[in-house]
């Protein structure tokens, strides 16, 4: 039997597998009701009944394919309208592990479709409903690849690179506004986006790069409850990120000058 959630609704999407599913379960746990997104119901409707039983909390699957614009604005309209939403799960997203010239470029847009522009949709949807009622939480599904464009596929890593980018502006903006931003990226994480993206997670990748999807999870929450912007669940030494985004903050002052750097002689020939 459901009782009233304190906590509100958390809307997930890609939430039919994976890492969604797991947040839903562990969202629920932590007392949220759910709205579960994904194209394919049946799944969807599996995660729900297993979480209803387990936590007895209200769970609503959303069937939307959110490479359709029509489905993307059901969703965006839905976190718009529902005032019982306080928390956002950013997550549905594919994969690609092949070489750029050798992958089909409509897969990439579907990728591009489904990683940047239904995200961006979504996430600002429900950053201004939660800027609005000065409360909210928005967990947008970055990757590792963000900082390692060396891995996997190119235009795979520059959707999570968009994911970084666009959540710390969006963290900057809504600084104060009574909205949490948390951007995770893991790293090989054992899901079936691995499979789809034609990689064998299990044979394919060194056993010790590849986190258990529970224990991505839960180190993600176990970040958002230390106050963590940006989560790297394997990472052992969070201050390496510090010093990264030091470096990069530090290149601020040269960025945009009026003249050319000295190394390029253009001073010298005026
Ligand atoms: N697994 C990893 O190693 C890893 C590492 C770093 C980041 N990530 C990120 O984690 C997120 C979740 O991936 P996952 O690993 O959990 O993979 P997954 O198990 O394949 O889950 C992907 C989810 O997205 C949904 N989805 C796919 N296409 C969709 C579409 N067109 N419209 C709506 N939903 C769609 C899928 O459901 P349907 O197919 O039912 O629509 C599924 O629920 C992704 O953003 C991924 O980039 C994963």
């Amino acid at each position: 039997m459901s009782t009233h959630s304190t906590k509100g609704t958390a809307l997930i999407t890609g939430a039919s597998t994976g890492i969604g599913a797991v947040y839903a379960d562990r969202l629920a746990k932590r007392g949220y009701d759910l709205i579960l997104v994904a194209r394919s119901l049946d799944k969807l409707n599996e995660v729900a009944k297993r979480v209803q039983s387990a936590t007895g909390r209200k769970v609503e699957s959303v069937q939307a394919d959110l490479t359709v614009p029509a489905d993307v604005k059901r969703v965006a309209d839905r976190l718009a309208a529902d005032t019982s939403i306080t928390a956002l799960v950013n997550n549905a997203g594919i994969a690609a592990a092949n070489k750029l010239l050798e992958s089909d470029p409509n897969y990439l847009d579907q990728m591009i479709q489904l990683n940047i522009t239904a995200f961006t949709r979504v996430a600002i949807a429900a950053a201004s409903a939660f800027v609005a009622r000065s409360k909210g939480l928005i967990i947008n599904i970055g990757s590792v690849v963000a900082l390692a464009p060396e891995l996997l596929n190119g235009t795979y890593s520059g959707t999570k690179a968009y994911v970084q980018n666009f959540s710390t502006s969006l963290k900057n903006e809504l600084a104060g506004k009574g909205v949490t931003v948390q951007v995770v990226l893991p790293g090989a994480t054992a899901t079936p986006l691995w499979e789809k993206a034609g990689v064998n997670v299990h044979t394919d990748l060194p056993p010790e790069w590849v986190m258990t999807t529970e224990d991505m999870v839960d180190a993600s929450l176990a970040g958002l409850d230390q106050g963590e912007f940006a989560t790297i669940p394997a990472l052992p030494n969070s201050a390496d990120f510090e010093v990264y985004e030091k470096a990069r903050l530090a290149l601020a002052p040269g960025l945009s000058r009026k003249n050319p750097a000295d190394r390029y002689g253009i001073g010298a020939q005026k």
